[in-house]
């Protein structure tokens, strides 16, 4: 069992630069399908105003390693999370769930009230596996052929 994980800081995408550089993170061959691309989200969070796009920062490098994307979604004013990826070269290092955990912290701090919804494909043991072990819970809820789960903070 892990028991250090990397320190890591959420930042905008501002910039040009930094638009091409969270382009160009990608997610393993075999994941392609459970994930939009982050071109496709930046798109998505350009005409969504509630949307919050953030790069994921290795503290230590400075280095994107990878991508997430919250909302206070406009359809039951709840917050979710619509997107986290790690780049495919950074996985298995702690990097999903030391994002995870800045994240749910940020969240607290903004309305949307307490609770933290996403949906995961049933085939994603992996994504379901760090949501499962950070206390989300599922709800049976199944939105577009995703499993529903929920963080009750
Ligand atoms: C899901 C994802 C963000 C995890 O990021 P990561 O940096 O690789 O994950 P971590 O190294 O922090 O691992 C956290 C936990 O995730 C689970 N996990 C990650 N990869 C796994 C795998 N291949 N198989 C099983 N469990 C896995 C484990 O529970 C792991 O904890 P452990 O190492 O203590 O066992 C990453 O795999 C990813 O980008 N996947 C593609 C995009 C995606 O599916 N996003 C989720 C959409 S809902």
């Amino acid at each position: 069992m892990r028991t250090l994980y990397p320190a890591v800081l959420l930042a905008p995408i501002s910039t040009r630069d930094e638009e091409a550089e969270c382009c160009a993170l990608q997610v393993r061959d075999e994941q392609i399908d459970f994930i939009a691309s982050n071109a496709e989200s930046l798109e998505e969070a350009a005409e969504c105003p509630w949307c919050e796009p953030l790069a994921v920062r290795a503290v230590h490098s400075g280095e994107m390693v990878g991508f997430l994307m919250h909302a206070l979604d406009p359809d039951d004013n709840g917050r979710w999370l619509y997107r986290l990826m790690i780049d495919r070269h950074h996985q298995g290092l702690g990097y999903g769930r030391a994002a995870l955990r800045v994240l749910v912290a940020y969240l607290r701090d903004l309305s949307g009230g307490p609770d933290i919804t996403l949906g995961v494909a049933p085939e994603n043991i992996g994504a379901r596996n760090l949501y499962a072990s950070e206390g989300f819970l599922e709800t049976g809820e199944v939105l577009d052929g995703e499993l529903v789960m929920r963080l009750r903070t």
